[in-house]
């Protein structure tokens, strides 16, 4: 389809789903800010029930096992979301732990918007695809994030671990979900490759990365129609399916000061490993 019908076909849907909100909020049935269906779809949920199923089974795994690993939130401490997209996690964070005082970035404007207007109790701002973001050292005893590293190539991956680094305290908590062995298979079926090739990929260089081909054709076309719909400008020329096989997360990720303290397999939302990392004195 062409892209401008794409972009219109978003818009009706935000416009339905607007009207649908209006009246779930008038009869009651939900009392919380939902964010366009257009910025929802870009974190794969493309219904209310689904946005709001993806926000509490990531955010569970991700608050359990910092609490697990001593972050207190009922303190004065300060947590990152990276890559919030329409507040998934951020909607269930802010509401159970009011005396954290939370962040959030990402590259995607129209989400940061929706942040702004919603949780303006956040310290929200929109990022740049590459470091640094605009924090000071040594700051955050908490940064998670859902499904960022499920998309950089290996040179982005290391140097957001870097930055992590740098912005966290010592003995603070990174949390990320990525794509491991245990979704292999869905990820097979989503590029179109076969999980052989992955698997085989994987043994050679520790990572399976496939550019999403469709990302450059959108970059050259320019703006979208409007800010809401765009889908593509904000990212980097690299973005798309990634998969991180053990090896390299024992060799990448215990790195830049940062130590692996374990990995969950396929806690998150049935097919995304959930990695533990402290960053050390
Ligand atoms: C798949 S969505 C997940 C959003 C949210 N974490 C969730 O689970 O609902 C990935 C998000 O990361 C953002 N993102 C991708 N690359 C980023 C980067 N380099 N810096 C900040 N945000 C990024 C995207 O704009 C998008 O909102």
């Amino acid at each position: 389809m062409n892209q401008r019908l794409r972009e219109l076909a978003r818009l009706i849907f935000n416009l339905i789903q607007n009207i649908e909100v209006f009246f779930l909020r008038l009869f009651g049935i939900i009392d919380f800010p939902v964010p366009p269906n257009s910025n929802m779809r870009r974190t794969s949920a493309k219904t209310i029930k689904h946005y709001i199923y993806s926000g509490i089974t990531t955010y569970l795994p991700i608050a359990t096992l910092a609490q697990y690993l001593g972050v207190n939130f009922d303190e004065k401490i300060k947590a990152l979301d990276f890559g919030c997209g329409g507040a998934g996690q951020l909607r269930m964070f802010t509401k159970h732990f009011p005396a954290t005082h939370f962040y959030a970035c990402d590259v995607d404007p129209s989400s940061i918007d929706f942040i702004k207007r919603c949780y303006p109790q956040v310290n929200s701002c929109v990022s740049n695809f590459k470091p640094p973001l605009p924090f000071e050292s040594n700051q955050f005893d908490l940064i998670y994030s859902v499904s960022t590293f499920s998309h950089f190539d290996a040179e982005t991956i290391d140097i957001w671990l870097l930055e992590f680094s740098r912005i966290l305290k010592v003995n603070g908590i990174l949390l990320l979900t990525i794509e491991g062995e245990f979704a292999i298979k869905v990820v097979a079926d989503e590029t179109a490759e076969s999980p052989e090739l992955i698997k085989l990929e994987l043994e050679k260089s520790g990572i399976f990365y496939k550019n999403y081909d469709w990302l450059g054709t959108l970059q050259k076309r320019g703006r979208a129609l409007t800010k809401s719909v765009d889908i593509s400008t904000y990212f980097g020329s690299a973005y798309g399916n990634t998969v991180l096989g053990r090896k390299f997360i024992d060799e990448k990720f215990n790195n830049h000061g940062l130590k692996v303290m374990g990995v969950s397999e396929g806690i998150i939302c049935e097919r995304q490993d959930l990695i533990a990392l402290k960053k050390l004195a």
